[in-house]
C-alpha cells in the first residue's frame, strides 16, 4: 500500500490533556501503530541533559536529536540499551522538551523519524503538531483539550503513582507557563489543525473520550 494511503489520525493537543491515554486505547482497539512523538522530544531533552548539551546551541541540540539511538518495544521506551520510560516522564525533562521544540533545528531533525511510524495497518499520532506539520492528509484530526486546573490535577495523580514528589501550585504555574510556550512559538505551534474535531475532555473519563474518537472515526466509514 503507499504509504499515502495507510490511515492516520491525529490527537494533538496541550500538555496533560490526557490525549497520550486516549491516543494508547484508540490505537489498541484499532490495532494501528502509535506515536508518541512528545517522547521524541522529551528522549532529546534527556539525551541533551545528560550530555551536558548547551540548551542555547541549536545546532548541537539538533545533532542529539538526528542521533537518537530511540527504541519503541512492548510499551517501553529505550534510550540505547536503557529503559527511560520513567526518566522522560520527570518535569524537568518536560520543561527542556517545551525549550527546545521551540528550535526550528530539532523540529527538522525528528520530522522524518516521525513519518517512518506511519506502517500498516495505520498510526495513531500523539502530539502538538501531528495534523498540521507532520502529518496534514490524516484521516481523522483531533484536538483533545481540558481546563489547566483538570490536567493539573491528572499530572498530580500521574507523577503520585509513578512515585515522583508533586506540588499543586509548583504543577500549575509549570502547565500554564508550558502552555504559553508551546501557543506561542514560532514554529509548528499548538492550534487545532484545520477540519480538527475539538473534545475537551475536562469532565469526561479516558473511556468516554475514546469511544468518542472511536465513533468520528466510524463515521468516516471504517
Ligand atoms: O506531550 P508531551 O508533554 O510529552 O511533550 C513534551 C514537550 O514536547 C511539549 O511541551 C512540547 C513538545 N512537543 C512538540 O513540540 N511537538 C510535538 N508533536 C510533541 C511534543
Amino acid at each position: 500500500m503507499p504509504n499515502s494511503n495507510i490511515p492516520v489520525i491525529t490527537i494533538d493537543g496541550p500538555t496533560a490533556s490526557g490525549k497520550g491515554t486516549v491516543a494508547h486505547k484508540v490505537a489498541d482497539r484499532l490495532g494501528f501503530h502509535l506515536l508518541d512523538s512528545g517522547a521524541l522530544y522529551r528522549l532529546t531533552a534527556l539525551s541533551a541533559i545528560r550530555r551536558g548539551t548547551d540548551m542555547h546551541d541549536e545546532h548541537a541540540l539538533s545533532k542529539v536529536a538526528e542521533h537518537l539511538q530511540v527504541r519503541f518495544h512492548g510499551g517501553h521506551i529505550y534510550l540505547g540499551t536503557e529503559e527511560v520510560g520513567n526518566a522522560i516522564r520527570a518535569e524537568e525533562v518536560g520543561n527542556t522538551a517545551s525549550r527546545i521544540a521551540a528550535l526550528p533545528g530539532v523540529r527538522q531533525a525528528l520530522y522524518g523519524l516521525q513519518l517512518s511510524f506511519r506502517r500498516t495497518p495505520g498510526l495513531v499520532a500523539d502530539g502538538r503538531d501531528m495534523g498540521t506539520v507532520i502529518f496534514p492528509g490524516a484521516r481523522l484530526k483531533v484536538f483533545l483539550t481540558a481546563s489547566v486546573e483538570a490536567r493539573a490535577q491528572r499530572r498530580y495523580k500521574q507523577l503520585i503513582d509513578k512515585g515522583f514528589s508533586a506540588n499543586m501550585d509548583g504543577l500549575l504555574k509549570d502547565l500554564q507557563s508550558r502552555d504559553a510556550r508551546d501557543t506561542q512559538r514560532a514554529v509548528a505551534p499548538l492550534v487545532p489543525a484545520e477540519g480538527a474535531h475539538i473534545l475537551d475532555t475536562s469532565a469526561m473519563t479516558a473511556d468516554a473520550a475514546v469511544e468518542q474518537v472511536l465513533s468520528w472515526y466510524r463515521a468516516l466509514g471504517h
